[in-house]
């Protein structure tokens, strides 16, 4: 049973359109596979550079699937059409679900290559990327459909979406995600779900929409607000993997409850040791002292937890601070 009807994004079918979005240092192996456990319908990587991923650059990690994750997206970025062409036929290895090109990146280091929210401003450009990375799929990579992910715009003063968002469709997308927000405005102000609205009234591919996500409630009303056919779950998963399994109930009973503490705490130890199985312990204890942040967001003595935790150098040492005594609560 699913939340959302099934999804066709080409020749793939996706049970539902509940996904995690593509977010860098987050969407990790062992995150994902916490989210598709939730029931997310469709899971992302981070973005991967194209030309590091032609170069032997692009660490294995990065693009594996998950154990349990039957069908994956692999997002790139680049602005060099022959480039991603390539990229496509190596991540094409991974038998990935679909491939994504990245059209919404702000990051200076990226935009200044002409990459990410900077492909905005050259939607031909866009357009040929498309084209080449749908071509290299169809020939190289098993036809896994290509969809692509964008903002609104560059800026205020450019918001294009509908140009670039037409420009991918008639390359052969089979789906684009909107994130209503400009390039300058980074992950600041509102997301613009009426253009969510506008993007799923115009194109005849399908539409997810990104945004100000935060709640299972956010999720119901910008599918009821906007039409759209999926709607990517990004800040509001961080630390919280049941929000898939919250949604789904949502959208079919209309209620949910939230998982008791000791669940959050534990879905965060198991993302630990699994992360520690892809990247070794040492680096893995590092690396989830941020998503332990929002592990522990709204739990009673969190920022004294999080003191501790920013010191824990072994699982052993995580296990000893995140075992509750009976009686932990959270707050208000
Ligand atoms: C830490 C972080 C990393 C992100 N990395 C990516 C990325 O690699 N590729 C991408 O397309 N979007 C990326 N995003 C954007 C998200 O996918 C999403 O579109 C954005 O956060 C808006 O959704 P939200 O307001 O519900 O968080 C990232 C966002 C965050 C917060």
């Amino acid at each position: 049973m699913s939340a959302l009807p099934p999804l066709a994004i080409g020749p793939l079918t996706v049970p539902g359109g509940l996904f995690l979005a593509p977010m860098a240092g987050y969407t990790d192996r062992a995150f994902r596979s916490l989210c598709v456990e939730q029931g997310a319908d469709l899971t992302y990587t981070e973005l991967v550079s194209a030309l590091a991923l032609v170069r032997g650059g692009a660490r294995d990690g990065l693009l594996r699937p998950a154990d349990n994750e039957e069908r994956y997206g692999i997002q790139l970025f680049g602005a060099d059409p022959p480039a991603l062409s390539q990229a496509v036929a190596l991540a094409g290895a991974y038998k990935p679900g679909v491939i994504d090109l990245n059209a919404g990146c702000p990051v200076p280091k990226v935009v200044k290559s002409g990459a990410g929210a900077a492909l905005m401003k050259n939607p031909g450009l866009l357009g040929r990327a498309v084209e080449a990375m749908v071509k290299a799929s169809q020939e190289r990579a098993g036809g896994a459909p290509v969809t692509v992910k964008m903002r609104s715009g560059w800026d205020g003063e450019s918001v294009n979406y509908r140009e670039c968002a037409g420009a991918a469709q008639e390359a052969g997308a089979a789906l684009v995600c909107l994130h209503p927000r400009s390039r300058a405005q980074g992950y600041g102000g509102k997301s613009a779900w009426p253009h969510i609205q506008d993007l799923a009234s115009r194109l005849r591919i399908p539409v997810a929409g990104s945004g100000d996500v935060f709640t299972p409630e956010d999720a119901l009303r910008m599918v009821q607000e906007t039409g759209c056919a999926a709607v990517m779950f990004a800040r509001g998963a961080l630390g919280n993997p049941f929000i898939f399994s919250q949604a789904r109930s949502l959208f079919l009973t209309g209620r949910y409850t939230a998982p008791p503490i000791e669940a959050r705490l534990g879905a965060g130890l198991r993302h630990l040791r699994l992360l520690a199985a892809d990247i070794g312990e040492k680096h893995a204890c590092l690396e989830m002292r941020k998503h332990f942040c929002a592990y522990t967001r709204g739990i009673a003595g969190g920022a004294a937890l999080r003191s501790k935790l920013v010191r824990a150098e072994t699982i052993e040492a995580y296990e000893a601070l995140l075992t509750l005594p009976p009686c932990g609560g959270a707050e208000g």
